[in-house]
């Protein structure tokens, strides 16, 4: 008999103590409980033998280009003796490692005042980011916590790749013109979807004042014939106060928040009306999100709407939101693109370089999917 994921028997305690409990909660749960969630367990392995893949682990090119990017917004910034490049959620540190690795080659300047600092929940990766940063020594720093790892205010970017999408959300949804929430509760051993109220009063207004489902679309562009029923509004209370709290610390500079997501006016047009919220295993998607708990990695699209709401409550000043590939494409075309083949030693080589770039930029892979939001501080 296939033995039951830690997680499970602590959640049934939790439901059986104090009833059922949110989406929010459940994925919580699974992703950051101390010794079980998936995050935290140790189990976490991305790239190839992994779960997922992240634009980072398809090719170097992706560091490179974000490279040439820090170095544009350090010139920016009037070439500061110290660029703090903070990175949220960096997971295992590739991203990190090449892009540092990548700075000190090519520019040589900018790696002199760079103080990198990772911001990493996890101690299992917290260890092994420690592992694959310690060539750069006291240039790179591992924290926690944000506040833990900046002391006071800095000047610099902030960027975060795949982050705000692993933070939990509520499920709410749309039943006969008001709003419901998705909690998990129990049958029996069996954990089963069921509905309730949402958990606070603010949700329902969020979503109420978020999602408007009552709002028609001019005609022929709405779904459904503009009833929403059964739709789903996903919140992340979360998302809201880490731009609030990044905001906070960064003097001058840049917020660079690279993610696959949607907005508010997309899902009005009908995307994502189910909710995005998905589970991940060996690269398969799950979609019985209440499966094996800590097990798989949970997620959901990123509300960018949200994003920028937040942004303009902080006063920072918000680009449009880009496509993946438009950004690495004004980016890269600059000489990037071209050294991924400089050192190419066979025509198979260069065929499976060109392939893996291609999964950045091309619509089919990550390059319409994942988007790119900037913010900026009296930069
Ligand atoms: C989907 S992974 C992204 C990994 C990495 N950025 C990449 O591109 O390969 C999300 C990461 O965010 C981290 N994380 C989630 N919540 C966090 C928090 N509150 N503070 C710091 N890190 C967090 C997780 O532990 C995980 O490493």
């Amino acid at each position: 008999m296939p033995s039951q994921p830690p997680l499970l028997p602590v959640i049934r305690d939790l439901i059986r103590a104090s009833g059922p409990i949110t989406f929010h909660r459940f994925m919580e749960l699974c992703l950051y409980h101390p010794q079980h969630g998936y995050y935290n367990s140790g189990r976490v392995r991305l790239g190839a033998a992994g779960d997922f893949y992240t634009s980072a682990h398809v090719t170097p090119v992706f560091a490179r280009i974000l490279a040439r990017h820090f170095q544009r917004t350090w010139v920016s910034l009037g070439r500061p003796s110290t660029f703090d490049l903070v990175e949220m959620g960096p997971g295992d540190g590739l991203l990190a490692s090449e892009l540092l690795s990548r700075i000190g080659q090519r520019f040589p300047e900018l790696a002199a005042c760079l103080r990198y600092t990772a911001v990493e929940q996890s101690a299992h990766l917290r260890k092994r980011l420690g592992e694959s940063l310690s060539c750069y020594g006291d240039r790179t720093r591992i924290a926690e916590d944000l506040t833990a790892g900046t002391e006071g205010e800095f000047q610099g970017c902030v960027f975060a790749n795949e982050f705000f999408d692993a933070l939990p959300v509520h499920l709410l949804v749309w039943r006969d013109g008001r709003w419901r929430e998705r909690y998990v509760s129990l049958l029996g051993d069996q954990l089963q979807w069921s509905e309730g109220e949402p958990s606070t009063p603010d949700l329902a207004q969020e979503a109420d004042l978020r999602f408007a489902p009552g709002l028609e679309l001019p005609e022929g562009e709405s779904p459904d014939g503009g009833s929403k029923e059964g739709w789903a509004a996903e919140i992340s209370p979360q998302a809201g106060t880490w731009i609030e709290r990044i905001s906070g610390r960064l003097r001058r500079g840049e917020i660079l928040l690279i993610d696959y997501g949607y907005t508010l006016e997309e899902w009005q047009r009908g995307r994502f009306p189910q909710g995005s919220a998905l589970g991940y295993r060996k690269h398969q998607a799950v979609y019985d999100l209440l499966s094996s708990p800590g097990e798989q990695d949970l997620t959901a699209h990123v509300n960018f709407s949200q994003l920028t709401a937040a942004a303009e409550r902080c006063g920072l000043r918000v680009h449009g939101l880009q496509s993946q590939a438009s950004f690495l494409m004004e980016l890269g075309q600059e000489d990037e693109f071209g050294e991924v083949f400089a050192d190419c030693d066979s025509e198979a080589e260069r065929l499976r370089r060109s392939q893996l770039l291609k999964t950045l930029i091309l619509p089919q892979g990550m390059g319409e999917a994942f988007r790119v939001l900037r913010m900026e501080k009296e930069l």
